[in-house]
């Protein structure tokens, strides 16, 4: 599978992603070391990535705890935690924005 990321400097990085890897974990590895410093415990809110509505659409509803911390951090629509989003075969060939510093 595949995954585009624009990171914060608007360089675009195609990564290479297996099913089950988690979007925060392969920006942070490979794109932005500054990403996803509470390691996925939802608590920094620093792995928050940006979506195009038709991508937003392709992805699983976010879960009460993650809503609770999009709210905290006055997510805009399209906007989700990359902790909480796992790759899956369906969401192959997806694309994303790494969120700007808060
Ligand atoms: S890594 Fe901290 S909220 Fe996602």
């Amino acid at each position: 599978m595949k995954l585009t990321v624009t990171d914060r400097e608007g360089a675009v990085h195609e990564l290479p992603a297996q099913a089950d890897d988690v979007l925060m974990v392969l920006i942070r590895d490979r794109v932005d070391n500054a990403v996803g410093v509470c390691g996925g415990v939802i608590s920094c809110g620093t792995c928050l990535v940006q979506f195009e509505p038709e991508e937003a659409a392709r992805l699983q509803p976010a879960f009460p705890d993650e809503l609770e911390m999009l709210e905290a951090l006055d997510a805009r629509p399209g906007e989700r935690l990359g902790c909480q989003v796992r790759m899956v075969p369906a969401l192959d060939g997806l694309a994303l924005t790494v969120a700007p510093e808060a």
